[in-house]
């Protein structure tokens, strides 16, 4: 039987735990999980391509099945290169839903052979961002509760104000 491969894409600016705990439960649901650092035009990036990709890769390291790309591009034409049959994200609050919505449904349109799988955030990542993290990280305050300990020290090197 053919394996059933799932992207989850992101700009993982950096990684967090919420996203690790999205990317560890999809693993559990597909054969194979591809996590895709993207490019969000809407978005300035803190962090290099190399920088997000680095993090992603040391951050779910210990996960069989999972394995990490970057790609500039667009996640439809990305998905059907890779024969994926959905692509996986993580809903926090109602306010993430329209966009997200809207995303699931123009990549539908793009490639309709993949569906686009909605996960539920769990209660203790409801309110985790990316951003949030580099914001606290860059006024010297303590992240390591939403963060991979494995990348703590890259973050901190970057944006810590405190860290030498
Ligand atoms: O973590 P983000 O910033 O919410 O991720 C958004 C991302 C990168 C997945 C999205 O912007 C994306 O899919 N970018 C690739 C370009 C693309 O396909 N754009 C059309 C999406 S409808």
């Amino acid at each position: 039987m053919n394996k059933r491969v799932a992207i989850c894409p992101g700009s993982f600016d950096c990684i967090t735990l919420g996203h690790l705990d999205i990317i560890s439960r999809a693993a559990a649901m597909f054969d194979e999980i591809i996590v895709v650092a993207m490019n969000n035009q809407q978005k300035k990036y803190t962090f290099s391509e190399e920088e997000r990709v680095d993090m992603i890769k040391k951050s779910t390291a210990d996960i069989k099945n999972v394995s990490v790309d970057l790609y500039d591009g667009l996640l439809a034409e990305y998905a059907a290169k890779k024969g994926a049959c959905a692509i996986i994200k993580g809903l926090r609050a109602m306010s993430d839903f329209e966009y997200e919505f809207q995303m699931a449904l123009t990549n539908k349109k793009l490639n309709p052979r993949v569906e686009t799988v909605f996960l539920t955030t769990s209660a203790q990542n409801m309110y985790l961002s990316s951003s949030m993290v580099k914001q606290i990280a860059s006024m010297g305050g303590d992240i390591s509760d939403f963060v991979p300990p494995v990348i703590l020290s890259d973050i901190l090197k970057k944006l810590s104000p405190k860290h030498n």
